[in-house]
């Protein structure tokens, strides 16, 4: 059994299918799955909070040490979520990219994967990468990849940042706030007991790379709708940008 946080308000129905969070003002609810894994592909379809959602966080993410992020910030009625991205490594993050998204999150179902094998990271939205976090050991930058995650899902209030920087704050008169989540894949070595259950024969994710097909939709993204991206950000790093920002995609 895979566990859940927030009593009721996490939600598993249609014979584990289904996931639903909500959000009210005396908590949020989550999800985690039991097993561990070291290196994998994870899809997951979510349809965000629908309507007014400023102030609510949602999440899927790779996490325990180190953490892999999709983090929706979400909106007033009719204003856009923003898709925040981070990688945490040895705990430490301020790796953030932020994405507007070229469809309104709230309408429908849409695929958000992550991907991490030995030699990158690579973010997914309805099989579109948006971002790839390539390994850097080469520069001196720590890379997860000998400790174990589990995937992480939830809902939370977090107004104080998320909305336009936290000037619009949670309007609880339109709570409870749901989010489904559904068609949760793992493709994935499990790890137990120190021992991952991959063998020699690799899924095709082990070696995936971004083809020239996929880099030109990265692009695309990247220039149409990337907000924010830390390697670009000169303000916040006078003494010289992290050394992975030297690996041009
Ligand atoms: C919310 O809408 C405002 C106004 O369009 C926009 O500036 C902001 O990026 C949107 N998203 C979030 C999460 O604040």
């Amino acid at each position: 059994m895979d566990l859940t946080w927030g009593g009721d308000r996490a939600k598993i129905t249609q014979n584990g299918g289904l996931l639903q969070l909500s959000l009210d003002r005396a908590s949020g609810s989550g999800f985690q799955s039991k097993q561990q894994y070291l290196f994998g592909k994870i899809d997951m379809q979510i349809k965000l909070v629908p309507g007014d959602s400023a102030g609510t966080l949602s999440s899927e993410n790779w996490g325990s040490h180190d953490e892999i992020d999709f983090e929706f910030l979400g909106n007033v009625s009719g204003q856009p979520y923003i898709l925040h991205t981070n990688v945490y490594t040895r705990g430490k993050g301020s790796r953030e990219q932020q994405f507007y998204l070229w469809f309104d999150p709230r309408l429908a179902f849409h695929t958000y994967s992550l991907l991490w094998n030995p030699q990158q990271i690579i973010f997914s939205v309805d099989g579109t990468p948006i971002r790839v976090f390539r390994n850097a050991e080469g520069l001196g930058v720590p890379y997860p990849k000998s400790q174990a995650m589990r995937l992480y899902s939830s809902l939370w209030c977090a107004d104080d940042w998320a909305t336009r920087g936290g000037l619009v704050k949670t309007d609880w008169t339109h709570a409870p706030f749901t989010a489904s989540y559904r068609a949760y894949r793992a493709d994935a070595c499990v790890y137990t007991n120190g021992r991952s259950s991959c063998s020699s024969s690799k899924a095709t994710w082990w070696n995936q790379a971004l083809d020239s097909n996929a880099l030109k939709k990265l692009k695309w993204v990247q220039q149409n709708y990337m907000i924010y991206n830390y390697c670009n950000d000169a303000k916040r790093f006078p003494g010289g940008f992290p050394p992975e920002c030297a690996l041009k995609i």
